[in-house]
Order: structure tokens, then C-alpha cells, then sequence
């Protein structure tokens, strides 16, 4: 009996899979390489079931006698494990991020004289495109709000965009870019209270008052489906928080961050330019302890916020401020620089790695700009979050054009820094 690997990642299963494993199991025996979270994430979006739940959907489709955990996109290490007779796919994979891969199965094949099947594509049934449709119906707060730990596990780094308005949370949810054939996008949105104060014409102070916070998250709710981190500015009044983080959690928000300073707080990127004071670790671990017991699902987090390198505290509070943080609950830690270097960050993350207990570290690259992903990814940084650039690079644009304004006393010379009205009409789908 012959047998034959297909490796797949049956998110959604549509006519196209089952011919392929219909295929397939005609010609042998039939192992599927079922994609790990990680796997199917190094190149595309993470997939809307979790791999015990899409495993479970494959075993039981006639034809397949077994699954396997494919752990890369790369299938040399299960392919010279089980030496397959033949590997199966549809031939969609010829261009895009799956040449490579399928370059690098037919040269291992021959390592054993094994042989690469390719069916036609059935280009109507795609799992993207039901996946879009899907997303457009809508989700469920529970899976919006446990997709932040899916991503944490499964990517090398997450990557958050601050989200101040139904329209920049739209930008956030679709804006795609393909950098040589592996599609880059945000994975969610971050509540900044910078911007949601700024957009109200406030001081970043706490001023915005909780209400009008959960008003701005309601418009990113409505319009999208990723995964939303909130602001939570020093969490308030500890008797209050438990109330914030139920309610977050209601609505499907993912995590709050809390900062240990004392309210009414000011935004970290003045650092000790204007006074600021930081809590005791204490009084922080006692509001982390509280927030742990208050909320009532186990995914929501509670990420801890350190302001001691913004405060000039010293890198040895930092760390002592993260095990006690750490310690008290906290599912992740958030370090903050206000440096134009990352060096300091980069420290931090040496001895964040030799922690005993393993939490999710966080930064905010706003003032040490020049650093990629990729760096901090490898200094041991789970997520990035870009805390205030869509509201940043809308506001110079909008100035620009007032003054323009007001200096032609029309709006003809301000037409190139705009879109166009047909442009904006046609923006928002549904409008007609
Ligand atoms: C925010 O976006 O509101 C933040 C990050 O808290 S920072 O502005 O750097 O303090
Ligand atoms: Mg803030």
C-alpha cells in the first residue's frame, strides 16, 4: 500500500479540501499534516479555529487514516520522517509564499523517488475569501477576546496599531501589504488614552472618563473583529477596577495595561519633566491581586505597566518592580522608554529572559522609533504596540489644509492634500 501526504490547514472546509483528500486517499494511505497556530501564522493570518478544534474536523473526513502536527510552513521534517510515496496539493502554490515550499518538497521527494501530485485550484473556493465573509458577519466577544492569547503563543511577535475611531480601527483591520508574497497586517488595536484624549481635545490625564473610553471602544467593536489591548492609565481607584475589567471583558475586549503611577496620571513621554510619581510595588501588586480575582474568564489579561525608566528610577527597580508584578498576577509586563535609543529597552530584555517565571513582554517603540520588529523580536519582545501614529499622521494633514484655507479663502489649493469627495462617499460601504 502506497501512501501520501497532504498538508493543509482546514480552517474552514470547503467542496475544494475534500477533493483534494478524495484525491489523495484514492492513491494510499492518507496522512494529513494538519498546520500548527504557528505554522499557518508565519505566513498568513492566524486561523479562526484552534488546531485541537480543526483537528478533530479532519480525523473524522473519510479518507484520512491519521493527522500530524505540521509545526512550519516547511514540510522537509515531517516529509523525511514518513518518506510519503506521494505529496498532494492544489496547484495555487506554484507562485506566491508557497513556491519555496513547494520547490523544497519536490527536491526532497526525490531523496526517496516520491512524487508531487498537483490538482487544478478551485480559485471560487477559497478559505480566504470565506473567511472575509465570515469576518464581515461579524464575532462573538469571546473569540475576539481570546484571539490576543492565540497570537501571543503563536507568532514571533505581535503587532498592535492604535485604533482612536470606527474609522482608524477600520484601517487597522484591513490594511494588508504584501512584502515579498507573505501578507503583513496588525493583528490589533491598542485603546491609547493619548489618543482618545487627544481626539476629544484633552490632556492625557485620566480626564476622559471611563464611559466615553467604552463609547470610542464601542465604535471599534461595531466595525471590526480583531482583538482590542485598553488603555487602562493607572486603573483607577482599586475599587473601581474590577468594575473596568468586567466590563472590558463583556465586550470582548482581550487585556487592559495598568501603569504604577499614581493618578491623576501624566503621559509618560513627558518623563520627569513635569512631576510624576510612581506607586509603591505594594500598593501596585494590590491592585493587580484585585484585578486578577475580579475578572471572570481565564483569558483576559492584566498587563502590567513599569514607568521606572521613564521616571529615571533605574534599571534594578525596573526589574524588581516586573518579579514582584509578576508575582502578583500579572499576565504580562510592559516596559516603557522615552529614549531615543532602545538600548535601555534592550537591557531590560536581557534580564527579563532569565526570569524564572516566562510572562509576555510588551513595548511601545514611540520614542526609539528606529528599532524593527525583528530586533526586538529577538531580544525576547512578544508585542509591539505602535500606541499613537494614525492620529499623529492625520493631524498635521488636517492643519495643513486649514491653513490653506484660510489663506486662499477657498479650498482649491487644498485639493491634493485631500481624497476625493466621490472617494469619501464610496469610503464606507452601505451608504447609498
Ligand atoms: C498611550 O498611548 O496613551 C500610552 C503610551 O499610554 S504613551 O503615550 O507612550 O504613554
Ligand atoms: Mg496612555
Amino acid at each position: 500500500m502506497k501512501s501520501v501526504y497532504v498538508a493543509m490547514s482546514a480552517d474552514f472546509i470547503h467542496p475544494g479540501h475534500l477533493n483534494i483528500i478524495h484525491e489523495a486517499a484514492k492513491r494510499g494511505k492518507l496522512t494529513i499534516g494538519l498546520l500548527t497556530d504557528e505554522a499557518v501564522a508565519s505566513y498568513r493570518r492566524l486561523p479562526y479555529l484552534e488546531y485541537e478544534h480543526r483537528k478533530i474536523i479532519v480525523e473524522s473526513i473519510k479518507g484520512v487514516e491519521s493527522v500530524v502536527p505540521q509545526y512550519q510552513l516547511d514540510y522537509r521534517p515531517n516529509l523525511r520522517e514518513l518518506k510519503p510515496d506521494y505529496v498532494v496539493h492544489g496547484d495555487d502554490w506554484r507562485e506566491g509564499p508557497q513556491k519555496r515550499t513547494r520547490q523544497q518538497v519536490i527536491e526532497t521527494l526525490q531523496e526517496w523517488g516520491g512524487e508531487l501530485i498537483e490538482l487544478p485550484y478551485t480559485k471560487e473556493l477559497s478559505s480566504t475569501k470565506l473567511y472575509e465573509a465570515m469576518m464581515e458577519v461579524g464575532i462573538t466577544p469571546d473569540v475576539r477576546l481570546k484571539r490576543l492569547r492565540r497570537l501571543i503563543n503563536s507568532k514571533d511577535i505581535v503587532r498592535i496599531m492604535e485604533s482612536h475611531s470606527g474609522l482608524s480601527g477600520l484601517i487597522v483591520e484591513h490594511t494588508h501589504v504584501d512584502v515579498n508574497g507573505i501578507v503583513q497586517e496588525f493583528d490589533g488595536m491598542w485603546a491609547s488614552s493619548l489618543t482618545d484624549s487627544a481626539l476629544k481635545g484633552k490632556p492625557d490625564i485620566e480626564a476622559v472618563d471611563i464611559s466615553a473610553r467604552l463609547s470610542n471602544i464601542n465604535d471599534l467593536l461595531e466595525v471590526t473583529t480583531k482583538p482590542i489591548i485598553f488603555d487602562g492609565d493607572t486603573g483607577g481607584k482599586v475599587e473601581h477596577l474590577g468594575f473596568t475589567i468586567r466590563t472590558l471583558e463583556r465586550l470582548g475586549v482581550s487585556a487592559i495595561i495598568i501603569e504604577d503611577k499614581v493618578g491623576p496620571k501624566k503621559n509618560s513621554l513627558f518623563g520627569t519633566d513635569v512631576p510624576q510619581e510612581q506607586d509603591s510595588i505594594e500598593n501596585f501588586c494590590e491592585k493587580i491581586r484585585v484585578g486578577k480575582k475580579s475578572q471572570v474568564t481565564d483569558d483576559f489579561m492584566i498587563i502590567s505597566r513599569i514607568e521606572s525608566l521613564i521616571l529615571k528610577a533605574g534599571m534594578n527597580d525596573a526589574l524588581k518592580r516586573a518579579q514582584a508584578y509578576i508575582e502578583a498576577g500579572a499576565d504580562g509586563i510592559m516596559i516603557h522608554s522615552r529614549e531615543k535609543s532602545p538600548d535601555e529597552i534592550f537591557e531590560f530584555c536581557r534580564h527579563f529572559s532569565e526570569f524564572e517565571r516566562d510572562v509576555p513582554l510588551i513595548v511601545v517603540p514611540s520614542s526609539f522609533d528606529s528599532v524593527y520588529e525583528d530586533e526586538l523580536a529577538d531580544a525576547g519582545v512578544n508585542m509591539v504596540i505602535y500606541a499613537n501614529q494614525l492620529l499623529r499622521s492625520a493631524y498635521p494633514a488636517m492643519v495643513e489644509t486649514a491653513r490653506s484655507i484660510l489663506t486662499h479663502k477657498r479650498s482649491f489649493e487644498a485639493r491634493d492634500n485631500m481624497m476625493s469627495i466621490k472617494d469619501i462617499i464610496h469610503l464606507i460601504p452601505g451608504g447609498k
